[in-house]
């Protein structure tokens, strides 16, 4: 292996630090502690483990974590009127629904209902409008996490290239904007892209986000590039014994680490920042609340 490591966890940690500092001066100046609610609709293993963690950092870092469980059959009505609560809670400065919903209930509608100024996600269309057109909004804590790492690891990416793949609303497209805005060059690709090989050759900074285990070779990646790799991709392990799984990213990450300048490992990358930037973003949300 030849690229630096980008250690995600550890500045996951930093940011964590920098949160809880904030947090204990809102509490010891203003009297307030920031909220966040976090609400899960259904049972699916995935999203409950991510909303157990995101309700443990968010304790540790000393904001208060309201969890909301509901039943796979709740009615749209109710998850919007349970909205519209926290929408009106002062102590609730971050509301979170985590997707995906059950198919029964309209994502974007439900989204939407949420107060764009307590969005931590960053999903509302009126951030979503904000971040296109370059204004203070709430932005997406997956793509802030890996803008954070790579202009800690370039300082400026002005006039860099930049592919992103993948064209998700959650990653792909906020990602693209954030690279815009720091003045990329920038390639949104997916998986129509004719050449796509050629595509990410170009570039010095991949971002592969597409959710499909070890889909980018070390041979597509320019000598010296950066990779960041979104993907958390479970897949069987033989080799650790019957039955046992192993984590990989989007990019396969032993041929791009020897090709690459610098690379985020799965896991231990990219997924230890969006908790933290959502912590972040949730003091971010309280402290516009209060002036
Ligand atoms: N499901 C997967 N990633 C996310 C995320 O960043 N936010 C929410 N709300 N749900 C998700």
């Amino acid at each position: 292996m030849t690229a630096t490591l980008i250690d995600g966890k550890a500045f996951a940690a930093t940011v964590r630090e920098k949160v809880a500092g904030h947090v204990a001066r809102l509490k010891e100046e203003h009297g307030i502690t920031p909220g966040l609610a976090v609400v899960l609709v259904g049972e699916d293993p995935a999203s409950q483990v991510y909303v157990r963690s995101k309700g443990k950092q968010t304790v540790e870092v000393g904001m208060n974590s309201y969890e909301h469980k509901l039943d796979a059959g709740t009615s749209e009505a109710d998850l919007l009127a349970l909205i519209d609560t926290l929408n009106n809670d002062p102590a609730v400065h971050g509301i979170l629904v985590q997707l995906p919903l059950p198919k029964h209930l309209d994502e974007d509608l439900v989204i939407n209902a949420i107060d764009p100024a307590k969005d931590v996600d960053g999903f509302h269309i009126s951030n979503v409008g904000l971040l296109g057109t370059g204004q203070k909004s709430m932005v997406p804590c997956t793509p802030l996490g890996c803008l954070m790492m790579l202009r800690d690891h370039h300082g400026s990416l002005s006039g860099m290239d930049a592919v992103v793949i993948g064209r998700s609303n959650i990653v792909g497209k906020p990602m693209a904007q954030l690279l815009l805005g720091d003045s990329c060059t920038v390639t949104i690709a997916h998986s129509r892209t004719k050449d796509l090989a050629d595509v990410v050759r170009r570039a010095d900074i991949v971002v592969a986000a597409v959710g499909r285990p070890e889909m980018v070779p070390g041979d597509w990646i320019k000598p010296g590039a950066t990779v960041i790799d979104v993907g958390i991709n479970r897949i069987d392990a033989p080799e650790k014994g019957e039955g046992k799984t192993r984590l990989v990213g989007d990019c396969h990450f032993d041929s791009c680490a020897a090709v690459a300048g610098a690379i985020t490992p799965v896991p231990g990358g990219v997924g230890p920042m969006t908790i933290a930037c959502l912590l972040a973003n949730t003091v971010t949300a309280c402290c516009r609340a209060n002036g």
